[in-house]
C-alpha cells in the first residue's frame, strides 16, 4: 500500500494498493492517519462490493442510515445512490446536477455526519469532477479582526433555505418532522485534531442568528467568496472505482456537470458525527 502527500490545498492524498477484502490492522490505522492529515482522501483498491465498501467505511466510524428515502438504496439502508439530474433547479426550473452547489453534507441536521464516502461505480470519461475546499485553511487565512467578529456567531441551517437555488429532493412529512431548523456555530473545532474550521453551508444556511437579515447575508456572501477561492480548492477527477472520503467538519464540496449522456453512478455512505462545537 502506498499513500501520497496531499495534492493541493492540503487535500487529495491518494492511497493505492489498499486491500478492500482483507485489510490489515496496520493498513487500517495508516488510512485513519492519512485522513487526519488530508481531510479529502482518494482510496484506490479496485472494484468494491457494497460489503467491502461498508467494511471500508467502518474503518473511519459508524455508517449511518440515510434519512432521505428517495436516496436510499433498497438493499443497504446505509448506502445511497447519487446519479445526475436528481433534482430541478429552483433558479432555472431545469434539471440540475445533484450537489452542484458548494455545501457540506447534512448540516441541516442537529447532528450532521462527520464524513462522506463516495464510490465511483460508473464515472464519465470527462467531466463530472468533484471539487473540495479546505475550511481549515480558509479559516486560518481570515484577518484577526474578521475571526474575532465571527467567533461567537451561529447560523440557522434549514433543509430548504431561503438562500438556496439548487435542487433538494422533497421530504416526506415524517422526514420533515425529523429535520426542523437547527443552529450551528460558524467556526467549529475539529474533535480529533483541535484545529478550527469555518463551518458554512451555502445550500442550507438560512440566516445568521441574532443579526439583521441584510447584515447576515452580506457576511455569508463574503465568507462563501473567501472560502471558495482557488487556493483552498482541490478538484478530484474521477477514475472508475475511486473511493473518495471527505471530512464534512472541515471541507465543503460540489459536483460538476458533465456533457453528454454518459451515466455517472456513485454509491454514498455517510459516517456518523457529533454535535458541532
Ligand atoms: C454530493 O454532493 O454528495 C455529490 C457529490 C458528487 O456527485 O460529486
Amino acid at each position: 500500500m502506498d499513500i501520497t502527500a496531499p495534492v493541493e490545498a492540503g487535500l487529495g492524498a491518494a492511497v493505492t494498493g489498499f486491500d478492500l477484502e482483507s485489510p490489515t490492522p496496520e493498513a487500517e490505522e495508516a488510512l485513519r492517519r492519512a485522513f487526519r492529515g488530508s481531510p479529502m482522501l482518494c482510496i484506490r483498491g479496485g472494484k468494491a462490493t457494497p460489503e467491502s465498501f461498508l467494511r471500508l467505511a467502518r474503518i473511519f466510524g459508524t455508517p449511518q442510515r440515510e434519512l432521505m428515502g428517495v436516496l436510499r438504496d433498497t438493499a443497504y439502508s446505509e448506502i445511497s445512490l447519487i446519479e445526475r439530474h436528481q433534482g430541478i433547479s429552483t433558479a432555472t426550473g431545469k434539471p440540475a446536477t445533484f450537489g452542484g452547489q458548494w455545501h457540506t453534507d447534512d448540516s441541516y441536521m442537529a447532528v450532521p455526519c462527520a464524513a462522506t464516502m463516495l464510490y465511483g461505480e460508473v464515472v464519465p470519461p470527462k467531466g463530472g469532477d468533484t471539487s473540495f475546499t479546505n475550511m481549515h485553511l480558509a479559516y486560518e487565512a481570515l484577518a484577526d479582526e474578521f475571526r474575532a467578529r465571527i467567533a461567537e456567531l451561529k447560523a440557522v441551517h434549514t433543509y430548504q433555505s431561503r438562500r438556496n437555488a439548487s435542487p433538494v429532493p422533497e421530504r416526506t412529512p415524517e422526514e420533515e418532522a425529523r429535520t426542523p431548523p437547527v443552529t450551528h456555530p460558524l467556526v467549529r473545532t475539529h474533535p480529533e485534531t483541535g484545529r478550527k474550521a469555518l463551518y458554512i453551508n451555502p445550500n442550507r444556511i438560512d440566516r445568521i442568528a441574532d443579526l439583521p437579515l441584510a447584515e447576515g447575508d452580506a457576511l455569508l456572501d463574503a465568507l462563501i467568496a473567501h472560502a471558495t477561492k482557488p487556493e483552498f480548492v482541490h478538484v478530484h477527477a474521477w477514475q472508475p472505482d475511486d473511493i473518495v472520503i471527505w471530512d464534512n467538519r472541515c471541507t465543503m464540496h460540489r459536483a460538476s456537470p458533465h456533457e453528454g449522456d454518459h451515466p455517472r453512478r456513485l454509491l454514498r455512505i455517510l459516517i456518523e458525527g457529533m454535535v458541532p462545537e
